[in-house]
């Protein structure tokens, strides 16, 4: 795995590192979060740091989804240039695992009493070989629809709960001459959406075969092609300028009242957050159509390097950190997603953070607690980049109908495992 992981590795990245050897009283960071609420959210995670003497160094890589953070960190990793810790998603946590380059965070794991307050979905992939080598940031999830208030009453809109209603409230927004639909046009962003389309086209068993199962007849099946058609009529509610477009922007259009309605992860409320805005007042949170019950998540996880001993207390002091009941709460409140353990009173969260609480408690327990495939917990990274590089083509008209979508998927996938 380690050749698979640093082989082809670009040294040339975008972002400036300086190979001086880290302070031992300095938590370096490399991560994604660079938009506002993102910004705002790991600013609580730098004061509780600065609180017990830790200074921060941040490795910041902007681009939603983490893809070329995800670059960086390999470039990182190459030269020895090991982070205190990097922000990960699932199976890329796993893959650098068996690489041999994570640290044993077990200690403190079994101090704090990880193993109970932490589900079982995320230990599976902060747990390798039976020891913690990733701390649990959050959960968030992706089957959400975010709505301006204003707009949806001026429009005289309603909750929709079927896929048919949302394509009614959007020919409804069109009609009164707002954008419906805000998409950036990146491929994971659009990947995400689609987990949403392929969850409420299928249903929970089916979104589960095609996506974490990637069993081969659900892939190509007559509702994975429904699915792409479904994806193809959302896309027609798009404005022309959507190539290209961080997802912040995409959100910040639906806060403005330029746009209806965006689709996207939890981190969006981060942003609503971020400009002030509250639940049932201002904006509206509703899971995407058909797929109330079931929660598509990602959890982003603070992987931890086997970094050298004099730099272990920093390491140690972020993973306590992380995990401290009063932190899950502090964070997400303003990152938009849920704690990463179970044990977190919902008090100081809005509306929209107490269903996600709900939701993940209810989906954990009743079986419909799903890996988002476009968001690294449905399959390894090269599955998920194969998946998101045949839905993007699709949205962009290289790919031209469902029909050849599937045939595509399938055989993406298949050369990527
Ligand atoms: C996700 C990540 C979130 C969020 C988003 C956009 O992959 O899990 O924390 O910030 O990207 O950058």
């Amino acid at each position: 795995m380690l050749h698979k992981l640093l082989i082809g590795t670009a040294l040339a990245t975008s972002f400036a590192f300086s190979a001086h050897a880290a302070d031992v009283k300095e938590v370096q960071m490399l991560h994604w979060w660079t938009s506002g609420g993102e910004a705002a959210a790991l600013n609580v995670l730098k004061q509780d740091l600065a609180k017990e003497g830790y200074a921060w160094k941040d490795v910041p890589v902007a681009g939603g989804g983490g893809d070329a953070a995800m670059t960086a960190l390999k470039a990182m990793v190459a030269a020895g240039n090991y982070p205190t810790a990097s922000q990960m998603l699932g199976y890329t946590v796993l893959d650098y695992a068996a690489a041999g380059v994570m640290g044993d965070l077990t200690e403190t794991a079994k101090k704090e009493g990880w193993d109970k307050s932490v589900p079982a979905a995320l230990q599976k992939f902060s747990v390798y070989d039976g020891k913690w080598v990733a701390a649990p940031v959050n959960v968030h999830s992706v089957n959400w629809l975010w709505i301006n208030k204003a707009v949806m009453d001026k429009i005289g809109g309603t909750e929709p709960k079927t896929f048919d209603d949302f394509v009614a409230l959007l020919d409804k927004a069109k009609a009164a001459g707002v954008i419906p639909l805000a998409l950036g046009g990146q491929n994971w962003q659009e990947a995400t959406m689609f987990d949403s389309v392929v969850l409420s086209t299928g249903g929970p068993e089916f979104y589960k075969k095609a996506m974490n199962d990637l069993d081969e007849d659900s892939l190509k099946s007559d509702t994975m092609k429904k699915s792409f058609d479904n994806l193809a009529k959302l896309v027609t509610y798009v404005d022309p300028n959507f190539s290209g477009r961080d997802w912040n922007l995409a959100t910040a259009m639906v806060i403005k009242g330029d746009a209806l309605v965006q689709v996207m992860g939890d981190w969006a409320k981060g942003e609503f957050h971020a400009a002030n805005k509250t639940p049932g007042t201002d904006f509206l949170c509703y899971r995407f159509p058909g797929t109330d019950g079931s929660v598509v998540y990602n959890s982003d996880m603070f992987g931890m390097f086997n970094v050298p001993d004099d730099r272990k207390a920093a390491q140690v002091a972020l993973a306590t950190a992380t995990l401290s009941k009063s932190f899950q709460s502090a964070f997400n409140v303003v990152k938009g997603s849920v704690p990463a353990r179970t044990d977190v009173p919902d008090t100081d969260f809005d509306a929209c953070g107490k269903k996600g609480i709900a939701d993940l408690k209810k989906a954990n327990e009743g079986g419909t607690l799903f890996g988002s495939l476009a968001q690294g917990y449905g399959a390894p990274p090269a599955v998920a980049n194969a998946y998101k590089d045949v839905v993007s083509k699709f949205v962009h008209g290289q790919i031209k109908t469902s029909d050849e979508a599937v045939t595509e998927l399938v055989k993406a996938i298949d050369d990527a495992k």
